[in-house]
């Protein structure tokens, strides 16, 4: 199972929840069965590693941050993944206008599974510089994502 996460500039959001989901599968055993990775719908950061800010939160957390690097999202991604987990309403209406029809169903919200909060966004922390924040709503909902995607590992 492949699972991509994706964001607007691909070094805030979206490389947090990388390697936030990359620990929860690591501590379930599973890092042979689902594979992580993170883009961005923007080409602005490429080659850029994490805000510092957001760096600063992984770290405080125990995080890794090795290897993020923001990359723009390709056609490859959208077949390469089986789920493409994105953080706002900007990120799913890009998506869903980037991505090939057969691929469409691929595309979530991150909050899609947090009951009360199916439709909320997760905000950008590039303007609000709510960095914690943005960590505790992935915490919320990322084991959301791991529970039904190890459902259908087989
Ligand atoms: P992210 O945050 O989408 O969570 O990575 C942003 C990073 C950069 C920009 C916007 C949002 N930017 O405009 O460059």
């Amino acid at each position: 199972m492949n699972v991509l996460f994706v964001c607007l500039g691909n070094i805030c959001r979206s490389p947090m929840a990388e390697s936030m989901f990359r620990q929860l599968v690591n501590s379930a055993g599973l890092s042979d069965q689902i594979k992580v990775d993170s883009a961005g719908t923007s080409n602005e950061e490429e080659g850029n590693r994490p805000h510092p800010e957001a760096r600063a939160v992984m770290q405080s957390h125990h995080l890794s941050v090795e290897g993020l690097v923001s990359r723009p999202i390709t056609q490859r991604d959208f077949a390469w993944a089986d789920y493409i987990i994105c953080m706002d309403n900007m990120n799913l209406y890009n998506l869903r206008r980037l991505a090939p029809a057969a691929d469409q169903t691929k595309i979530h919200l991150a909050n899609e599974l947090v009951p009360g909060h199916e439709k909320t966004e997760i905000p950008d922390p590039w303007y609000t510089h709510r960095f914690e924040d943005t960590y505790q709503s992935l915490a919320r909902a990322l084991p959301l994502w791991l529970k039904q995607i190890k459902r259908q590992l087989n």
